[in-house]
C-alpha cells in the first residue's frame, strides 16, 4: 500500500497524457518554445491507436478541390451539429498541415506527377485523402515522436494518469502512478492537456486498440466537469467481421464494392448516387439492415461482402498492402481472390471533453476550465458534430493538437501561475488503488467487461429505441453494483494489470452510461445516432449539443449548448 510520504512531486510549465498525434504535436510545439513539458502515456508512443490509423488524411490539395468545399462537406457530414467556426479552421489549414506533416519527415504516397497521392473517401464531393499506402498514420506518428523527442519533450511512458488535480475552477497536473511499479508521483503542472484518445473498447466489435478504455472522460466527469455529444458513437462500415479489426475506408476509395448474400449491389437503395462512398453513418445503417433482413453473409451470417477483385491486382498490392495481410490473417480470406467479410464496427467517438476554438476546456457551454486543454478524439471541439467524415480525424488530432500547444505557449507567456501541489492531491488516486487491490470479492473484471460491450452493441449501437437505451441504463446501473464486489488476485505492485483493468473498467462503466443516457434524451436521429423510433431529424428541438454532468451516485443530469452555426443552413442530406 502506498502512503501519502511515497508521493514524488514534479513540476512542469506543461503536462500532456497521451501520446499520440494529438499529444505529440502540442509537446512538440512547448518544448520548441523553450517550455519544460512532460507527456504521460501508460502506453509507449509509438504505440498510440493514431498509428492505428490506415486510409489517409484530409486536405483539398486536388486542382479542383477548395477548402470551402471541404468545410461544406464535414458540416454536411455532421448532419450541421459541427460548429462552424472550428471547421473553418480546420479545413482551411488543411493544406498547411500536410506540408508542415511531410517537412517533419512523413513519407506520403506519391501520384504519377510526384504530387501528393489522394484518393477518395466517403461523403466528400472530391478525393482528398492524403496517405502512405495504408498505414497513413502510422507514418505520421513516426514522424512526429522523432521531432517531438529531438526537441526534448520528456515522456512518461507505462504510467497511468489516474486523476485531474482541479480546484476553484483551475487545472494544476495530475496524480499518476508508474505501471512498472505503482509508485505515485503528481505533476504538477501551469497548463495540463488531455489527449488520450478514443473510447470504442466499450462495444463489443470494436476498431479500437485495447488501451482506448476513455480514462479521460470519467476522470474529468468526476469532477463535476461536462462531457459533450457523448450520444454519438460513429460504426465504421469495415470491420472485419466477427472481430472488428479495421478494413480502411480506403477499400471503398480504391473501388470496392458491397454486396449482400443474394448477390445485390445494396447500396443502390440507400444512396443511389454515392454508392459505397455516401457517409459512414448511412453506410453502415445499410449494412446492418441487410444484415437484419437475413442477407448477411458469413457463418452466422452477421457480415456483408465487400469485393475487390475487379481491381487491378497492383492497386490492393501498392495501396492496400496491410488490409490484404489483415484479412488473410483474420479470416483466411485473400482480397485479390475473392470477396471478404465486413460489418460494421464501432470505431470513433464524435463526443467527448468540451472545448472551445483554443482547445480550452469548459465547465459549461459558456464557462472555461482555468489551464486546461484537450485534443484529438477525447475532445469535443466539435468538428465532427453527430457524423465524422473519414480522414478528418487525424487531421483534427494533429492540427488542433499543434493549436493546443500554441495556446499553450501563450497562456504561458501570458504568465500563469504554477498552483504548488500538495501529497494530499494524490490522496483520490491512492484511495481509488488501495480500494480496487484489496477487492476479494467474487465478481470479475473481465466478466463485467464483457456485460457492458455485450450490452452496448445489441442496445445502444448503429440502431436505438427508448426500450433498448433504457434496458442498457438498467445494465449499466446493475454493472456498476456488481463493480463493487470484483475480486483481484495480484495484489503486488509490478506491471499490475489486473489493477489498471479494474481501473479502466469502472471508466468504461461511467463514461458508457453518458452515451445511453445522451441517446435516450435525443430523440431524433442524426448522424451517428439513429433512433428507429425518431427516424428523422429534428432540428427544431435538438440542433443542439449535449452537455452531461454526472453525480457522485453516477446520475446523470443534462443540458443544452448552442450549435455555431456559419454560411452552410442546416439542409436534409442525400448521398
Ligand atoms: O477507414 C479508415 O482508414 C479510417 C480512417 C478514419 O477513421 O479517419
Amino acid at each position: 500500500m502506498n502512503k501519502p510520504s511515497d508521493v514524488k512531486i514534479y513540476e512542469y510549465d506543461a503536462v500532456i497524457v497521451g501520446s499520440g498525434l494529438a499529444g505529440l504535436a502540442a509537446a512538440k510545439e512547448l518544448t520548441e518554445a523553450g517550455k519544460k513539458t512532460a507527456v504521460i502515456t501508460k502506453l509507449h508512443p509509438l504505440r498510440s491507436h493514431s498509428g492505428a490509423a490506415q486510409g489517409g488524411i484530409n486536405a483539398a490539395l486536388g486542382d479542383e478541390d477548395s477548402t470551402e468545399l471541404h468545410e461544406f462537406d464535414t458540416v454536411k457530414g455532421s448532419d450541421y451539429l459541427a460548429d462552424q467556426d472550428c471547421v473553418e479552421l480546420m479545413c482551411s489549414k488543411a493544406p498547411e498541415t500536410i506540408r508542415w506533416a511531410e517537412r517533419m519527415g512523413c513519407v506520403f504516397s506519391r501520384d504519377e506527377e510526384g504530387d501528393i497521392a489522394i484518393r477518395p473517401f466517403g461523403g466528400q464531393s472530391k478525393p482528398r485523402a492524403c496517405y502512405a499506402k495504408d498505414r497513413t498514420g502510422l507514418a505520421l506518428l513516426q514522424a512526429i515522436y522523432e521531432q517531438a523527442f529531438r526537441a526534448g519533450v520528456e515522456i512518461f511512458d507505462e504510467w497511468y494518469a489516474a486523476d485531474l488535480i482541479y480546484k476553484d475552477g483551475k487545472v494544476s497536473g495530475v496524480a499518476a502512478y508508474d505501471i512498472r511499479n505503482s509508485e505515485p508521483a503528481i505533476f504538477n503542472a501551469k497548463v495540463t492537456m488531455f489527449a488520450t484518445g478514443g473510447h470504442g473498447r466499450a462495444y463489443r466489435f470494436n476498431s479500437n486498440a485495447h488501451a482506448n478504455t476513455g480514462d479521460s472522460l470519467s476522470i474529468v466527469a468526476r469532477h463535476g466537469l461536462p462531457l459533450e455529444d457523448m450520444e454519438f458513437v460513429q460504426f465504421h462500415p469495415s470491420g472485419l467481421g466477427g472481430s472488428g479489426v479495421l478494413i480502411s475506408e480506403a477499400a471503398r476509395g480504391e473501388g470496392g464494392r458491397l454486396f449482400n448474400s443474394e448477390g445485390e449491389r445494396f447500396m443502390s437503395k440507400y444512396a443511389p448516387n454515392a454508392m459505397e462512398l455516401a457517409s459512414r453513418d448511412v453506410v453502415s445503417r445499410a449494412i446492418m439492415e441487410e444484415v437484419r433482413q437475413g442477407k448477411g453473409v458469413g457463418k452466422d451470417g452477421q457480415s456483408v461482402n465487400i469485393d475487390l477483385t475487379h481491381l487491378d491486382p497492383e492497386i490492393i498490392l501498392t495501396r492496400l498492402p496491410e488490409l490484404r495481410e489483415l484479412a488473410i490473417a483474420f479470416q483466411g480470406q485473400d482480397m485479390l481472390k475473392e470477396p471478404i467479410h465486413i460489418s460494421a464496427t464501432a470505431h470513433y467517438s464524435m463526443g467527448g471533453i468540451p472545448t472551445n476554438i483554443n482547445c480550452q476546456v469548459r465547465k459549461s457551454p459558456t464557462e472555461l476550465v482555468e489551464g486546461f486543454y484537450a485534443a484529438g478524439e477525447c475532445s469535443c471541439v466539435s468538428v465532427h458534430g453527430a457524423n465524422r467524415l473519414g480522414a478528418n480525424s487525424v487531421l483534427e488530432a494533429l492540427l488542433f493538437g499543434r493549436h493546443a500547444g500554441e495556446n499553450m505557449v501563450k497562456t504561458l507567456d501570458e504568465g500563469i501561475e504554477l498552483r504548488k501541489a500538495n501529497v494530499s492531491d494524490a490522496d483520490t488516486m491512492l484511495a481509488e488503488m488501495d480500494k480496487l487491490k484489496s477487492s476479494n470479492g467474487s465478481e470479475s473484471v473481465p466478466k463485467l467487461r464483457e456485460e457492458l460491450q455485450i450490452g452496448m452493441t445489441a442496445d445502444a449501437g448503429v440502431f436505438r429505441t427508448k426500450e433498448s437505451l433504457e434496458r442498457q441504463i438498467k445494465l449499466i446501473d446493475k454493472l456498476l453494483k456488481r463493480f463493487k464486489n470484483i475480486r483481484i488476485d495480484d495484489k503486488s505492485k509490478t506491471f499490475n494489470t489486473d489493477l489498471q483493468e479494474a481501473i479502466e473498467l469502472g471508466h468504461m462503466l461511467e463514461f458508457s452510461k453518458f452515451i445511453v443516457v445522451g441517446a435516450l434524451n435525443r430523440e431524433e436521429s442524426r448522424g451517428g445516432h439513429y433512433r428507429e423510433d425518431f427516424p428523422t431529424r429534428d432540428d427544431e428541438k435538438f440542433l443542439k449539443h449535449t452537455y452531461a454532468y454526472m453525480d457522485k451516485d453516477f446520475n446523470i443530469s443534462l443540458e443544452w449548448g448552442d450549435v455555431v452555426l456559419g454560411k452552410f443552413e442546416p439542409k436534409e442530406r442525400t448521398y
